[in-house]
């Protein structure tokens, strides 16, 4: 393939971001840039979940396996989850699930988790964009064939901090 061509290829690249937004902060954010007219990347396809908490790892493996090349996940800021904690449990999943990823090649900014209140639909904006711009800068995924240790991983995830990291990782290699 010529470099005239590859060079092509990677400008017409548009990554495919599957969002998983809470329903009472960043969904609305997200809400609000639509009504006010901020205009960001068009890369995502935004999921409303009732709480981040809800954001079962798998979903994300899924998102992976099935043309994603990345996941954005939105939550409430600390202290301001509707459910008292879920935010929290997001971290603790989301954290362990990267590290995961990590060991089956898979780079920490295909999954970025933010907090995003209701109001900040600026900040929906520029997180949209930084997203689309760092995948566009990694190319895409392709991750067709997902290896077979992909979703037992995130089933072990689910169990955020309580999972034993140190035998699913051993598990990976
Ligand atoms: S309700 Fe928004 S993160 Fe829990």
């Amino acid at each position: 393939m010529s470099e005239t061509t590859v060079g092509a290829e990677t400008k017409a690249f548009q990554p495919r971001i599957v969002a998983f937004f809470c329903n009472w902060c960043t969904y609305t954010a997200a809400d609000l840039a639509g009504t006010a007219r901020m205009t960001h990347a068009p890369n995502a396809r935004v999921i409303r979940l009732m709480c981040s908490g809800r954001l079962d790892p798998q979903f994300v493996v899924s998102a992976l396996s099935r043309g994603a090349d990345g996941v954005l996940i939105g939550g409430c800021h600390p202290g301001d989850c509707h459910y008292q904690e879920g935010n929290y449990k997001a971290l603790r999943r989301v954290v362990l699930l990267k590290r995961l990823l990590a060991t089956l090649g898979i780079e920490g900014e295909r999954v970025r988790l933010e907090w995003i209140s209701a109001s900040e639909g600026d900040r929906v904006q520029r997180v949209m964009n930084e997203m689309a711009e760092d995948l566009r800068r990694l190319g895409p995924l392709r991750l067709s064939e997902p290896p077979a240790l992909f979703h037992a991983l995130a089933a072990h995830a689910a169990d955020g901090a309580d999972a034993p990291v140190a035998a699913v990782t051993e598990a990976a290699s």
